[in-house]
């Protein structure tokens, strides 16, 4: 894929469209790419390099864009695997080079790689500089903008934010689709937890004159800066981006699922505009996790299993947990043959997250909806409407 940053930054990344699982738990239709990025100056500097699934490619990709001139340095600005995972094939390729770094960096870069680091590394800190010539680079550390040791780099002279897996999106450079979408999916279930990380770096960001933004993953931001980062203030900030309820169930034999249907058709009648109902145990967890912090209300309704909650709301409500997912009001509704316990197993987990109401009343069916339930949903639905 063919994308233009400059005349001197060149994109050298590559698209990933074979990939059955990114990080082994998140479907990528449209693909992945990853980004990397070569300055040419009187110094040349390479921006990261790719997952080792595509180092072939990206070493094609380097080479001529290098053109035969030697390699400088390597930044390096995040450690995982799909963007650290060529290092070592460029340390064969440019023995020379300095890769550049913080101290995390270098403490964690021998766990994953035999290479000798004496006398190779640049170890930056917070604010530092380093001239290649008509362009600078200064180094801001991103401290859990996914892991520790991440940092995002910012080019002074073509104002240009290098952002690590910040404004990163799923779907390779040649998907046309909505840039939101899959970024949101791609920010809650990836980077969500860490959204007092993600506020620190914004505030730094905000000291800068950006004119370009770009990440690790997806397209290359230089339109409507404002949008995205307000968009990323929003979601850092764990504030409802929309107002709407989704509707999560978690069904076995599908009459979790209409009663979670009704209560959607209730929610409609009384003037909610925006109702998003979801099957669990068939929709993409990640697609739901990011509407359940989309919206500024949820109600989570699931059959009762084995004493507990059918398997696939209790892996939502983990994920919801190690997300972080908190300032939302949500309502439930269980469902039991005998002795129903999905409530109260649901409830249980809602109560340990932060500033998450629970609106009552919490709906109980048995089996299957009856007439005798209606005044309960119709409660339910009343208290989400506040
Ligand atoms: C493996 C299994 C375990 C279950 N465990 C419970 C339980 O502990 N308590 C209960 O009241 N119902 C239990 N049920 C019954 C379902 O929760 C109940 O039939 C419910 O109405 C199913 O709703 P659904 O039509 O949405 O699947 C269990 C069902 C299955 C298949
Ligand atoms: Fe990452
Ligand atoms: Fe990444």
């Amino acid at each position: 894929m063919k994308v233009t940053i400059s005349d001197n930054i060149r994109y050298i990344g590559v698209d990933d469209k074979t990939l059955d699982l990114f990080e082994s738990q998140y479907v990528v239709p449209n693909g992945v790419s990853y980004n990397s990025y070569l300055i040419l100056d009187e110094k040349t500097a390479l921006m990261d390099t790719v997952d080792a699934r595509k180092t072939e490619e990206w070493e094609a990709n380097l080479k001529e864009a290098l053109a035969g001139r030697a390699l400088d340095y390597l930044v390096i600005s995040h450690l995982e695997p799909d963007h650290a995972g060529s290092i070592q094939r460029l340390l064969e390729l440019y023995p020379d080079v300095k890769l550049v770094g913080n101290a995390k960096t270098f403490s964690m870069l021998p766990q994953f790689f035999d290479i000798e680091l004496d006398g190779r590394t640049v170890t930056v800190k917070e604010g530092e500089s380093l001239s290649l010539g008509a362009h600078t680079l200064t180094f801001y550390m991103a401290p859990m903008v996914h892991w520790p040791e991440v940092m995002v780099t910012y080019e002074s002279s073509e104002k240009i934010l290098f952002s690590a897996d910040g404004f990163g999106k799923f779907g390779a450079l040649d998907t046309e689709e909505d840039w939101a979408c899959e970024a949101r999916r791609y920010y809650f279930n990836i980077v969500g937890k860490y959204g007092a990380s993600v506020q620190a770096l914004l505030k730094k960001a905000a000291g800068l004159d950006i004119a370009m933004i770009c990440p690790l993953h997806g397209p290359i931001l230089k339109e409507n800066l404002a949008y995205h980062i307000g968009l990323y203030d929003t979601w850092s900030s764990y504030r409802p981006e929309n107002s709407g309820v989704l509707i999560a169930y978690a069904s076995i034999h599908g009459n979790t699922g209409k009663a979670a249907e009704k209560l959607a058709e209730i929610l409609r009648q009384k003037g909610v505009e925006k109702v998003v109902v979801s099957d669990l145990a068939r929709e993409d967890m990640a697609e739901v996790i990011e509407d359940a912090f989309r919206y500024d209300r949820m109600i989570v309704a699931g059959a009762s299993y084995d004493g507990g909650v059918f398997p696939c709301m209790q892996d939502f409500l983990n994920h919801l947990v190690s997300k972080a997912y908190q300032n939302r009001k949500v309502g439930i509704l269980e469902n039991g043959s005998w002795g129903p316990t999905a409530g109260r197993t649901m409830k249980a987990v809602l109560e340990t997250m932060k500033n998450v109401t629970i609106a009552e009343p919490m709906v109980t069916i048995r089996s299957t909806l009856k007439e005798e339930n209606m005044a309960d949903l119709e409660a339910l639905a009343d208290a989400m409407l506040a």
